[in-house]
Formats: C-alpha cells, structure tokens, sequence
C-alpha cells in the first residue's frame, strides 16, 4: 500500500494547550479514514495541518510524497478541502460557485455541471447560496472540493447539523468518491457514521491519537461479550455467539433475535475511562 498521507509527530500547541499532540498516521492511497473524536479532541487542527493550512508547532505531514508545509503550490490541484458553507463567494448562485471554483483549477464548466447534478443540486444552480439549505450548502461546499478530480479528499464533519436523510445521502456520495479510487480523510463526531464509512478509525481526544484500526479490529480488540436477546426478553452473553447462535437455532428460537456486539462507544468509554459526548 502506498501512503498517501503520512503525519510523523505532529503537534501544535496554543499557549499551554497542546492541541495536536505529537500524531503519527499514515493513509494508504484509495483508503477511507475517519478520525473521530469529541468536540476539541484536536480533529480540525490536525486536518489543517495535513492540508497546508497551519503551521505545526512540531511535527511533519507529507501528503502524496510532498510536505503539506510550507503551503505547497504542486499539491492544490491534486487535494480537495471542503470548505465550510461560510466560505462560499458572497451573492453568486450555486451554480456560479462551483464554475467560479472549476475555473480557477482549469476544469471545464460542464464538468461543474456534472457535480450539480451528482449532488442533486440541479434545480438549486439559479438559487443564490444564502437560500440553500444547511444540506444543500454542505453539498455544494463538497461538490466545490470535488470539482477537479483530487486524488486526496479532506472532509471536517460534512455531515454536522444534517438531517438523517441529508446524512445517509451524503453518505452514499462519499462512498462512490472512495470506490471511485480516491483517498478520503473525513472527521466527524458521529460514532456510527465512522462505522459506516470508514475502512479505519483514528479515535483522538485531548490531541492524541489513540487507536487506529479497522472499526471491526477496534470492537474485537475490546474483547467484549456478545449479548444476545431473545424475543421473551431472555439475555444471553457468550464469547462464543456463533456458538450459541446455532444452538439457539437448532432449538428454533432464532426468530427475533437482537444480537449486540460492541460499539466504537464502548471503545472509547474503553481507552479513556469515560463515556463519550460528541
Ligand atoms: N487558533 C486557536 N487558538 C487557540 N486555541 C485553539 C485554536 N484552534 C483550536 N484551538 C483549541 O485546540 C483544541 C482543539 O480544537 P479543534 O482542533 O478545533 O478540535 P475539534 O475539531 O476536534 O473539535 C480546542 O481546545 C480548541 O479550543
Ligand atoms: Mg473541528
């Protein structure tokens, strides 16, 4: 697997905060990474640095072979930054931004148009960003990263304050960008969004890293039983659920039955001592 990020050390410090503290991580090129963590674990700071917006304290980044600082010229076209819904050109339409964001990368206007479409933003192109939905803007802020085709996808909590619906859909379009072959980093404090999406978790809180794995890696690790409940309301907890499970059928009393492995919460709670709040 080639890297397509690799973070030795970094670490950034404010005062006596040490908001990243000395990461170490390294992306494979076609992964989907999610970096988890509460609010103030240290995620958007981390992020930024990978992507050439801050300076580390300490520390290096390197994304495609090339150091993420100084701000690096040749990586632009090859990134993609979601910007926050804030950031959009005051008073252009949607469609206006994202021609604005095609054109300043050399891409052509019906490649923007594309991404309109992919988002399903179409029937909003003529409606001025002020009037998007927080859904809608946060779709288009993704569309606008996209536009010219970056190799590496940086994503800080694209789903924040979308509805379950806007979530799930979001969901899916990220997928297809990672199946499509691209490297995607997203944060995010949803738990079961990390689960979902990503093919290994970074959990951080108080700047630190502290496991990365595969979510299935991470629950296993936990070596938690499995609890099996049955329709009568009978629990079981076994190590061996497999087991118990062909057990259960054989005496057909599978039907409604609830089985519950560990959570990425039960990591954390885990690692930390304590449960975790988003
Ligand atoms: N520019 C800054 N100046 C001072 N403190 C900061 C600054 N940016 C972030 N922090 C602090 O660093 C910590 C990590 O922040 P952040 O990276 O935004 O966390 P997250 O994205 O996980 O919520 C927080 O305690 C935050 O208050
Ligand atoms: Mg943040």
């Amino acid at each position: 697997m080639t890297a397509a990020i690799e973070v030795i050390g970094l670490t950034k410090t404010y005062g006596d905060l040490r908001a990243v503290d000395g990461v170490d991580l390294t992306v494979g090129e076609g992964e989907f990474v999610g970096i988890l963590g509460p609010n103030g674990a240290g995620k958007t700071t981390l992020l930024e640095m990978v992507e050439g917006l801050r300076e580390p304290t300490a520390g290096s980044a390197s994304v495609l072979g090339l150091p993420a600082w100084p701000r690096n010229a040749a990586l632009l076209p090859r990134i993609g930054v979601q910007l926050q819904a804030s950031s959009f050109f005051e008073r252009l339409t949607a469609r206006e931004q994202i021609h604005t964001f095609a054109s300043l990368y050399g891409v052509a206007a019906s490649r923007a148009d594309e991404w309109l479409e992919r988002v399903g933003l179409v029937e909003k192109a003529d409606s001025r960003v002020e009037q998007l939905s927080g859904g809608q803007a946060q779709r288009l802020s993704i569309a606008c990263a996209l536009v010219h085709d970056p190799e590496v996808v940086f994503l800080d909590e694209p789903t924040a304050a979308l509805d379950p619906q806007a979530r799930r859909n979001l969901w899916d379009l990220l997928s297809g960008i990672n199946d499509s072959g691209r490297t995607v980093v997203l944060t995010t404090h949803y738990m079961d969004e990390a689960e979902a999406l990503a093919d290994r978790v970074a959990i951080m809180d108080h700047g630190k890293l502290l496991v990365f794995d595969t979510p299935a890696a991470l629950i296993h690790g936990l070596d938690a039983p499995t609890r099996i409940t049955l329709t009568d309301g009978e629990v079981l907890t076994t190590r061996e659920p497999a087991v118990e499970i062909a057990r259960l059928a054989e005496q057909s009393r599978l039907d409604g039955v609830r089985v519950q492995t560990g959570t990425l919460e039960d990591v954390f709670l885990d690692l930390t001592g304590r449960e975790y709040r988003a």
